[in-house]
């Protein structure tokens, strides 16, 4: 009978920032299926009906347009229910096993929205008491491990007791309808395909801008820096999702072989590229919407003198036929001038021109992530008649809007990502060999970090980073595309 999910760390952060808004969506839109149990788990000594009552109030935190009504709350939380238990405890686990049993739901989900360092635990122990069967799913926020080594000894552990498919690794990235529409721009449509190769396209460009700083994060991020937080998972599967060869089906086998191998294709680095084609900047004090905000090193939770990274810029290639010499650039920030994600794809300029045209212009796909959502293909066109023996070109482009066009139906991240687990899909998850491959790949930048006692470049809040960061791309005759 129906799913039972279990909420490791119901009580914390991620369960009610994320996870219950997510699930009460999915239970609004009536795409949560039918006779489910959602039974949450923490330290905390609740009742089922305290619990209920703990994020009821935790809703109103929640943007008005998705809270939930006070009947619609009450159908919702005939879902809840909370389970105490101390998960260093075999015995708890037995409680668990027998809440489960009892019911013997057809699909158990367990979300380890935990501390990290708790996720050997919990799988070893609940294979210990026999919940480890086909029925259960196991899902894994970020991060994964802090290198390579540690990534591995995780994945190691989770092959003792789980099957690679019963292992959901998340990337919230990939719950994102706008980076789900790249896979649908790219192999749902014959226009872009023939052209999406060295032959034509100069540059690709993937910025994920931020314009927060580190929040109430300070000591987390203090640990991981821009590199391990952002770009070894998010930016990277952005830069996969780009340059896959399309996949031979849509199953998760198929895209998953096809984004590995972009992975393995990487340009191998080298001491000279870890020193041209990596930058790493650090936040200092400057100003975010008008206001005056504090530098990275004054933020709660950070050490003093830190040389944590909270920028990072890079160049790098896919070694293919389809890619080979096409720079890559990644650029990814905290307390940067905006919130912005997106990637350009500038193609070249044409061969042989006859018109007069501006200098920068070539024509160039600009797929906006967040916060707007949709494409914009810059075009040359000619603008008002005139009588000039040598014709000159204008800027055009053509907008589309998903987020006008596709509005309210547009299924949130989380849960896009929930209900899938829920179904048992894994397309929009990263396999254990993926996640180690970009590991791999990243593990020489840290290593030449901790050997290189410059640090990071200072850059002010509000800015778009270090000018390092577009001198390294001017060096390629290009520029970022807010510098056009
Ligand atoms: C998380 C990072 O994975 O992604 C955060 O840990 C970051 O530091 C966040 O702020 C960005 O996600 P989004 O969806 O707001 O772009």
């Amino acid at each position: 009978m129906g799913f039972d999910l279990v909420l490791f760390g119901g009580t914390g952060d991620l369960a009610w920032r994320k996870l219950m808004p997510a699930l009460f969506q999915a239970f609004r839109h009536g795409t949560l299926p039918e006779g489910g149990r959602i039974l949450c788990v923490g330290r905390d000594d609740l009742s089922d009906d305290q619990y209920r009552a703990l994020i009821q109030g935790r809703f109103e935190k929640v943007e008005l347009s998705k809270r939930p009504s006070p009947e619609e709350f009450s159908r919702f939380a005939a879902l809840l229910h909370y389970l105490r238990m101390d998960l260093s405890q075999p015995a708890d686990y037995e409680r668990l096993a027998t809440a489960l049993n009892t019911r013997g739901a057809e699909t158990v989900v367990m979300y380890l929205a935990t501390a990290p360092s708790l996720f050997t635990t919990v799988c070893e122990q609940i294979a210990a008491v026999g919940l480890n069967g086909p029925q259960t799913r196991v899902v894994l926020e970020k991060p994964l491990g802090h290198d390579l080594a540690s990534n591995q000894a995780i994945n190691a552990t989770l092959r003792k007791v789980l099957r690679e498919e019963q292992v959901f690794r998340i990337d919230h990235y990939l719950g994102k309808p706008s980076v789900q529409n790249l896979l649908a721009l790219r192999f749902g449509n014959a226009l872009f395909e023939p052209l999406w190769r060295r032959e034509t396209i100069a540059n690709i460009q993937i910025t994920i801008a931020e314009e927060l700083g580190v929040e109430s994060r300070g000591a987390f991020y203090d640990q991981t820096g821009a590199l391990r937080d952002m770009v070894q998972n998010h930016a990277l599967q952005l830069l996969c999702a780009i340059g896959m060869e399309p996949p031979i089906n849509a199953s998760a086998h198929a895209i998953r072989d096809e984004k590995l191998k972009v992975l393995q294709s990487l340009k191998p680095w080298t001491p000279e590229t870890l020193s041209q084609h990596v930058v790493r900047g650090q936040y200092l004090a400057g100003a975010s919407q008008g206001q005056p905000v504090p530098a990275y090193q004054q933020e709660k939770g950070v050490a003093a003198g830190s040389q944590t990274e909270t920028f990072v810029a890079l160049r790098t290639e896919i070694c293919n036929w389809r890619w080979a010499g096409v720079p890559f650039y990644i650029r990814t920030g905290k307390r940067l001038a905006g919130r912005d994600a997106r990637i350009v794809v500038n193609f070249r300029p044409v061969p042989h021109p006859i018109f007069r045209s501006p200098l920068s212009e070539a024509n160039r796909l600009v797929i906006n992530l967040q916060p707007k959502d949709g494409l914009e293909l810059h075009l040359l066109a000619q603008g008002a008649t005139q009588q000039q023996a040598e014709p000159s070109l204008a800027p055009v482009h053509l907008n589309l809007d998903f987020d006008q066009r596709f509005g309210a139906k547009r299924v949130g991240a989380y849960e896009r990502l929930l209900l899938d687990v829920i179904a048992g899909r894994l397309n929009l998850f990263v396999r254990s060999d993926e996640q180690e491959q970009a590991w791999r790949w990243v593990e020489p930048i840290l290593q030449h970090w901790r050997n290189d006692l410059s640090g990071p470049r200072g850059y002010a809040a509000g800015s778009w980073g270090p000018s390092a960061a577009s001198a390294m791309i001017a060096r390629d005759g290009f520029c970022w595309s807010e510098e056009v």
